[in-house]
């Protein structure tokens, strides 16, 4: 991560913390490690969110209704669904400092620093060559570009190959030919490369050993599968149609890093899109389109999203797409897009002998259905949208003077607080009064806050800090006039409105209309 960018996180997360975004969990006992608790603001952004993907997935969409299914499930399910086998991360411990890794991240870390040699020479070149510099050139003939690139490019190879055929020896020897060290200790001494199963598990309290064994759901996608024909039949759906749920899911990770990047607690919000097998493609890319549309209506610039196809397919996938968020620390995945097959559905009919098939009406036939799949951590799009959000800049201050501000610029239908309502002074009853009755009146229709203290210019930095839209100034005129200033955050712009229209105002630039009638 570029040093600013490193800041730019760092700003990030102690925001996040100095205002009542985010936690750590169980802070006082020196906290746990990639678990987070959401604080007041926090809550609220995270809800927005959720009531965002809800409404666009659920509300707004024809053919999609939702569900909310339990955490723990009869421990068949993650036999059938492959997790028991198959959800591992490859894992090498060093000996010396007893520290832990993913085999797979030190390599991507070693090829990373690489392709970085490789960026920092073209940028060189650029630096040198100026206006007539052809980087698609340089690319190809520069040797010592080329060398770094071929180099990168062949160990990505094998990096893939290890991974999609599990060979653990494959990449412990790759570790060795890239000599590399525990990033903590400095030490090579490491162990062999294993497969670790990232399922929490728990035990049942009236059944000892393995068979009361239960696992901590490490998708909610699971509770879609097993409960496919009980919402399709009392719902009555055709195909295509989507099952979508929010809820928690929780992966034992061993790298937890990057704040609520990746977490051990988390929330997903997944669909799983029934459909035609044979179809899938088409509603596979319709998916692609559709979830792209509902980030960037949202204000976030294209040039920050972007699509990733999955060289390394999971289990269950015959296409998968990541759509990238650029975070402070690069593209990374938000949200992953799957083609999932009839896989699961198939293995549960086979696992529990109950038929889980479609009975279609128009072809008298009875199939299993394909899946297409959509997929975004919660917490993730949180982090996207706090990165994305967080704004240093200069402004003219109360006396007129520059000064700088710190402003979450958060889309208003998201912000948690929409308005608050400020008496100029607080030292004067009529104004004091005045404040609450306007606050009491709008209270039912938004999240409003009311501060009294403070000069006014500290109380809209507070409001900007916490990403408020809106705030409402009551003076000594609004006892005359029953009129009020309404300031922008984004704009600063400040307009006299009728105490009577600020619901009204408020409500409809901060209502969930504004980015489903784009
Ligand atoms: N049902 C498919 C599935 O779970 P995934 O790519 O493993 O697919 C989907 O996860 C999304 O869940 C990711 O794109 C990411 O946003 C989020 N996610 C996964 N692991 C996470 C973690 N440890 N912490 C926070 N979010 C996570």
């Amino acid at each position: 991560m570029a040093t600013n960018q490193e800041d730019l996180f760092k700003k990030i997360t102690s925001h996040c913390k100095e205002y009542g975004f985010i936690f750590q969990s169980s802070e006082i006992y020196d906290g746990l490690s990639a678990v987070y608790d959401y604080g007041p603001y926090g809550s609220e952004l995270k809800n927005n969110i959720k009531s965002y993907w809800w409404k666009s997935m659920v509300q707004m969409h024809d053919h999609i209704i939702g569900i909310d299914s339990a955490i723990f499930m009869h421990p068949k399910t993650w036999k059938a669904s492959g997790h028991v086998d198959a959800f591992n991360d490859p894992l090498i411990d060093n000996k010396d400092s007893k520290k832990r890794y993913r085999a797979d991240v030190l390599i991507e870390e070693a090829i990373e620093k690489i392709m970085a040699k490789a960026e920092k020479e073209i940028e060189k070149a650029r630096n040198r060559f100026g206006e007539s510099f052809d980087e698609a050139l340089y690319r190809t003939t520069n040797p010592r570009v080329t060398e770094y690139l071929t180099k990168a490019q062949s160990l990505t190879d094998r990096l893939t190959k290890a991974m999609s055929e599990n060979d653990m020896e494959a990449l412990k020897n790759l570790i060795l030919d890239l000599e590399i060290a525990d990033p903590d200790s400095g030490s090579r001494n490491w162990t062999e490369v294993r497969q670790f199963n990232l399922m929490f598990n728990t035990q049942l309290g009236n059944i000892a050993g393995e068979e009361g064994k239960l696992y901590l759901r490490p998708e909610t996608a699971q509770g879609i599968f097993v409960n496919f024909l009980n919402v399709q039949k009392t719902t009555r759906q055709k195909i295509p149609f989507g099952i979508a749920q929010i809820g928690k899911a929780f992966r034992n990770e061993i790298v937890a890093r990057q704040f609520i990047f990746r977490m051990r607690e988390f929330e997903q919000m997944e669909m799983q899109f029934f459909v035609k097998p044979g179809e899938e493609m088409k509603w596979y890319e319709y998916w692609k389109e559709y979830r792209m549309k509902w980030h960037t209506a949202l204000g976030t610039p294209e040039t920050k999203l972007k699509f990733h196809n999955h060289e390394n397919l999971a289990h269950y996938a015959n296409a998968a797409v990541d759509i990238q968020f650029e975070f402070p620390f690069g593209f990374r995945e938000l949200e992953g897009i799957h083609s999932r097959t009839d896989f699961d559905l198939k293995s549960h009919q086979e696992m529990s002998g109950k038929k889980l098939q479609y009975f279609d009406p128009e072809s008298n036939e009875n199939f299993i259905p394909y899946v297409v799949e959509t997929s975004i951590g919660l917490d993730r799009m949180f982090l996207a949208m706090m990165s994305q959000a967080y704004t240093e800049e200069m402004v003219p201050d109360a006396e007129g003077q520059e000064a700088q501000r710190i402003v979450l610029k958060l889309h208003p239908a998201l912000a948690p607080i929409k308005c608050a309502v400020l008496p100029l002074v607080k030292n004067k009853p009529e104004l004091v009064e005045l404040a609450r009755k306007i606050q009491y009146q709008i209270k039912p229709l938004f999240m409003c806050q009311y501060d009294d203290k403070d000069a006014i210019g500290r109380r809209y930095r507070r409001q900007d800090a916490i990403g408020t839209p809106y705030c409402v100034t009551v003076d000594f005129e609004s006892l005359e006039d029953g009129m009020v200033t309404l300031r922008e955050r984004d704009s600063l712009r400040q307009e006299r409105i009728s105490i009577t229209e600020i619901g009204k105002i408020v409500l409809e630039k901060t209502g969930w209309e504004q980015i489903f009638n784009q």
